[in-house]
């Protein structure tokens, strides 16, 4: 499964002060998840871990500041469980319908844009529900080996650890 991460045009960078065009042509919100320190979105309940599912709404995330790290599990892709490390020169990470998603941070915690495209049925009371992994297939996906996804030497890598396939990628 390969994921897509839609690039920032970026104007000017020094130092101390980065200034960067975010917009994204297909997307019809704009909604900002900060955790001030560290933090797990949805946060788990007890021993459970919770997740995001929309059925209306594809994101395409983006690190404003910090880093985040998003687990996807998706049963219906050849790959289901992908762990993305994710920061701000990897671009906005989509994350399509139908995929289990979510995202922690560290003790310094981080800024995320989500540019969201959302459809005709949209409900914000259905949509944003923590749902668990509550299906053998969930479970399953959860517990395959996940394919890794970072940032290093200017370049989107992604790495798969089964032993059969034991190489890194550079995606661009
Ligand atoms: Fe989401």
């Amino acid at each position: 499964m390969n994921l897509r991460f839609l690039p920032i045009t970026i104007f000017r960078e020094t130092p101390k002060v980065t200034f960067f065009d975010a917009g994204l042509d297909s997307s019809n919100g704009c909604d900002v998840v900060i955790h001030s320190e560290e933090a797990i979105s949805p946060p788990n309940e007890f021993n459970d871990e919770q997740y995001y599912l929309h059925n209306h709404q594809t994101d395409y995330n983006l690190v404003v500041t910090g880093k985040r790290t998003f687990i996807l599990i998706n049963p219906s892709w050849d790959e289901p469980h992908h762990e993305i490390f994710l920061n701000r020169s990897m671009g906005a990470l989509e994350i399509p319908i139908g995929t289990y998603h979510r995202s922690i941070s560290g003790e310094e915690g981080s800024v995320v844009l989500n540019q969201p495209k959302r459809d005709a049925f949209f409900d914000p009371a259905k949509e944003f529900i923590p749902q668990k992994l509550d299906r053998k297939n969930l479970v399953k996906a959860r517990k395959s080996q996940p394919v890794y996804w970072f940032y290093e030497n200017n370049q989107i890598k992604r790495v798969c650890l089964n032993p059969l396939e034991n190489k890194v990628k550079a995606i661009s």
